[in-house]
């Protein structure tokens, strides 16, 4: 059942023009208070920090600073707008800090709509009865799905070999790279798989570095213990969950390598760090590697399609990404781009898989074929997907997922809650996923309560994977998902909060059936 007020249809139908003028408003609307949200994060002290100086004079004096005046000029927004915005954003008690945190304004009266009130018609998933917020799989839109039930075709024939072409000339586009580059009929693990294996079964003296800082960089590791050769050294260069990476122990580790007798090294790292919405440095790490001549193997699983990857320009020797995040298919195939140095070193490799041996693919590439049956259905689903990323253009799509993110981290710390990653001045905030602590601590909401009151209002959002389960919760903005997909993860977070008094106001009660988007 849909939540919409009776007569909207009628409305839109008998008063087109006022109908747009409301749409524009609304989404004026949701812009204006974007950017309110930014300049408040941007001025105001932590919670931390404002009570830690609350005795101070210098911190009086800045809280003393913040006007709706200075707010409109930081926001470049009109007073009036900047005066509604504030009006409306402290009505849902999104901002209500007055002598908490240095607002200085008083707003009264009746504001604009509420986000409550606006009717957020999704558009990507609105035929979904759950919208999935988790990081892949994500929403499919339907012409993708659609390209999904094609008759079959013959794998060996022209109709495949220019599907195939397609897709591997779009994906080099998007990774920026010359290299070569296969699909895998298999998730990304299966392609992070074949990375390794192809590298590390051989005999000669050779060094892999696992750097790891979340429960993906840990599995290079694991997956390089099962196929080390004899001759294989594995170093792990384990940090904290959440924690950034420190390049001189990177540094160090490389340097430690150098002085054995080591004939060849492997660094791998993960890109977006999908576990802790952690986003690495590739590029610092990549200029080590290119240093000390090693193979880097970067999983851009999560970020290719999503963030800025230039695989090239990057140094990465094998980049990895999975079809089901930020290329918006469905789950089932991976992609890797391998560079001459990653050549090199295979092709001494006597003992590469068999599955997923990149010399087979590369020998199949030159006939437009994989060596086994590819998986069709989702070969054409990801060509749709390509196609549109084509239409949107990839500078469009980094834009939309970088501003998607930052509402979702601009919300929750707006509402009170805490980002998960630490940082140093080589990481940053995932661009595709937030990683959000579950304020468990104080008693005030579980996992459960958390998570489960938003899945009762149709919004799934991921848990903490191994140690971090119930410690954290997770947000995905990846694929094709639009602003109001977004907002209304927001919304039903709030709605949630509320109920669970970590947030004042009323938390809105359940019916049967309520939260559904058919
Ligand atoms: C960064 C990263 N690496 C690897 C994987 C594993 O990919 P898959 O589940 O497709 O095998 C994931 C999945 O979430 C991921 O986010």
């Amino acid at each position: 059942m849909k939540r919409r007020k009776e007569g909207y249809f009628d409305f839109e139908h008998h008063h087109p023009n006022a109908y747009l003028e409301r749409k524009r408003n609304v989404e004026q609307g949701l812009h204006a208070r974007t950017k309110i949200l930014e300049v408040l994060a941007m001025t105001a002290p932590t919670e931390a920090a404002a009570a830690a100086a609350s005795n101070s004079e210098e911190m009086r004096e800045d809280r003393t600073e913040l006007t709706i005046k200075t707010i409109s000029e930081s926001a470049a927004m009109s007073y009036s707008s900047s005066f509604h915005h504030l009006r409306l954003l402290e009505a849902e008690k999104i901002v209500k800090r007055e002598g908490k945190r240095p607002y200085k304004w008083m707003v009264t009266g009746k504001g604009q709509r509420s986000l409550d009130e606006v009717d957020l018609e999704l558009e990507v998933t609105k035929m979904e009865k759950e919208l999935l917020m988790i990081p892949g799989p994500v929403p499919v839109l339907p012409r993708i799905r659609k390209a999904m039930s094609k008759p079959m075709i013959f794998h060996r024939g022209d109709e495949f070999g220019a599907m195939y072409e397609e897709i591997v000339e779009t994906l080099k586009d998007i990774y920026q790279t010359k290299n070569d580059l296969f699909v895998l009929s298999g998730s990304g693990t299966c392609a992070m798989e074949a990375a390794i294996g192809n590298l590390v079964g051989n005999e000669t003296k050779l060094v892999c570095i696992t750097i790891a800082n979340g429960k993906f960089g840990e599995r290079f590791g694991e997956i390089a213990a099962k196929y080390k050769a004899d001759a294989v050294t594995l170093v792990n260069v384990n940090f904290e969950w959440g924690h950034p990476i420190e390049l001189e122990a990177v540094k160090e580790a490389l340097e430690n390598s150098s002085s054995s007798d080591h004939k060849s090294k492997i660094v791998t790292m993960v890109h977006n760090e999908t576990s802790t919405g952690i986003l690495n440095p590739a590029k610092e790490v990549g200029e080590l590697a290119r240093k000390h001549d090693a193979v880097f193997v970067l999983d851009c699983i999560t970020s290719i399609g999503g963030d800025k990857v230039p695989v090239d320009e990057l140094g990465a020797d094998i980049a990895i990404v999975g079809s089901q995040k930020c290329l918006g298919a469905p789950p089932g195939l991976s992609a890797l781009s391998v560079s001459k140095h990653a050549w090199e070193m295979i092709r001494e490799n006597e003992r590469r898989p068999y599955y997923t041996d990149l010399i087979a693919y590369k020998k199949s590439l030159e006939k437009k074929q994989t060596p086994y049956t590819p998986a069709l259905p989702l070969f054409f689903a990801l060509h749709e997907a390509l196609a549109v990323i084509r239409e949107e253009g990839m500078e469009n799509r980094i834009e939309r997922h970088r501003g998607l993110a930052k509402t979702v981290r601009d919300a929750v710390t707006g509402m009170g809650l805490r980002l998960f990653p630490k940082l140093n001045e080589v990481s940053d905030y995932s661009n595709t996923v937030t990683a959000i602590e579950i304020p468990a601590a104080n008693g005030n909401i579980t996992d459960e309560q958390l998570r489960g009151g938003m899945r009762k209002r149709g919004v799934i959002v991921a848990g903490g994977q191994g140690k971090l389960k119930g410690e954290i919760f997770r947000i995905a903005t990846m694929g094709n998902i639009t602003e109001k997909e977004v907002l209304k993860t927001i919304q039903v977070l709030r709605e949630v909060l509320m109920e669970n008094e970590f947030i004042e106001g009323e938390g809105e009660g359940l019916e049967e059936g309520d939260h559904n988007f058919d």
